[in-house]
């Protein structure tokens, strides 16, 4: 489709559209670790993306090569990671602990720190160790979308929708858990693909605001999203994205 923000790509239901994005990141794992050798991979939370993470462990799990991947959050609630909310808890318990990926390439967003001002500093000193210079960041960032239009943790007129410099900042929201922390639009868009998950009727009026080039990013967050330099897809059902 043209004059949107991003691809958008339509599918029955959540299952068809997390089976074609995985078939789809399974190719550009190939492709970028063939050239590159390394390929690393920003997840995000909720509970859209655990069909995707199950498929990735599962039917495409002998296809990744889980050596070469890094994995990365955009986001995480300031909870402890074996809390239900936790959404470093969600990836381990859907993808990670199912998959041969080396320990060390594993980058959860800490939360043992004694507030979240410090977890925010020392995730952004890893962040910026990985990726070197500012052009280029995630291979492949994974988003959802809150129905008022948040993405990661970044909720509407929130102060981190204009931070310029900093990678990672805390945020205190009105969402439960309150207390997050989350990349900021600057290394988002500095990602050479980003594929968004929405579903769901409650998601509707938020996806076409998000697709709208004129939407005020203060208003609906996931509008901000615009790659720099690289392709911006909307994986969506047709719920969210009702084709009349
Ligand atoms: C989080 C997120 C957040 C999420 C949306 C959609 O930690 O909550 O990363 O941005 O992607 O809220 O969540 P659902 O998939 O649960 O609707």
């Amino acid at each position: 489709m043209h004059g949107l923000n991003g691809e958008i790509k339509s599918f029955r239901n959540l299952e068809d559209l997390s089976a074609a994005a995985a078939d789809r990141i399974v190719e550009i794992i190939h492709e970028v670790v063939s050239k590159e050798g390394v390929f690393s991979l920003a997840l995000s939370g909720g509970s859209t993306p655990k069909t995707l993470y199950k498929f990735l462990s599962t039917t495409r799990r002998d296809v990744i090569p889980w050596d070469r991947i890094h994995i990365f959050f955009g986001d995480e609630r300031y909870i402890s990671q074996d809390d239900l909310q936790s959404n470093f808890r969600m990836a381990r318990e859907t993808l990670l602990e199912a998959v041969p990926i080396p320990r060390e390439n594993v980058h959860p967003i800490r939360t043992n720190f004694p507030d979240a001002e410090k977890a925010a500093v020392a995730y952004e000193r890893e962040v910026r160790e990985f990726f070197p210079g500012t052009e280029n960041t995630f291979t492949l960032a994974l988003l959802g979308m809150g129905k008022e239009g948040h993405t990661a943790s970044l909720f509407p007129y929130s102060p981190a929708l204009d931070e310029t410099d900093r990678w990672v900042v805390p945020v205190s929201t009105t969402a439960l858990p309150p207390t997050r922390i989350t990349l900021t639009y600057p290394p988002l868009n500095s990602s050479r693909n980003i594929f968004f998950l929405v579903a769901g009727a409650g998601k509707r009026e938020a996806l076409r605001a998000a697709v709208t080039p004129s939407t005020d990013h203060h208003l609906c967050p996931s509008a901000g999203i615009k790659p720099s330099h690289g392709d911006l897809i909307w994986w969506v059902d047709a719920a969210a994205w009702p084709s009349s």
